[in-house]
């Protein structure tokens, strides 16, 4: 009998509003892997579970949900090469959800290209 290896998404942007109510909307049979700035795996740890509510909590404290820590503006995500062989291991698909939205002006505009036209490229190729 071969087993079937479970797959997982790779997730952006889960702080934040629509990332939230994503990941607060899992059923219970689909794994995550959520990328989250953080200055450690810890720390980003915590960050997310700040942001969500009970059942995502849950899902972070059974490991339905894997924190990874990284950030969209640097080569590779910031992530090690383990990490990136882990993402494309088992990898079902990519939810590409983070960007830059703060549009009222407050940054040049190659800030947000870098965070939102090439962040998008480097979760490409991660992915
Ligand atoms: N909200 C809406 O109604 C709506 C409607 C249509 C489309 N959208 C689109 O959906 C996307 C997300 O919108 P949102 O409202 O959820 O935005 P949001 O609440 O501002 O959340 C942005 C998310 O992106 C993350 N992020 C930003 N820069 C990052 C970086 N350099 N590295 C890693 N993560 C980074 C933030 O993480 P931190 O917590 O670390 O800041 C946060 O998780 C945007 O493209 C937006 O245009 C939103």
């Amino acid at each position: 009998m071969t087993r079937e290896r479970a797959k997982t998404w790779f997730v952006t942007g889960a702080t934040g509003s629509i990332g939230r109510a994503l990941v607060e909307r899992l059923d219970g049979s689909v794994r995550l892997r959520v990328l989250v700035r953080g200055a450690s795996t810890a720390a980003a740890h915590r960050r997310l579970a700040a942001t969500l509510g009970p059942k995502g909590r849950a899902a972070l404290a059974d490991g339905v949900i894997e924190v990874v820590a990284g950030d969209l503006r640097s080569t590779g995500l910031g992530l090690s090469p383990l990490t990136r062989a882990a993402v494309t291991d088992d990898l079902a698909g990519v939810l590409h959800v983070a960007a830059r939205t703060d549009f009222d002006g407050g940054a040049d505009v190659d800030v947000y290209r870098d965070d939102n036209v090439l962040g998008a490229l480097r979760v490409l190729q991660v992915a």
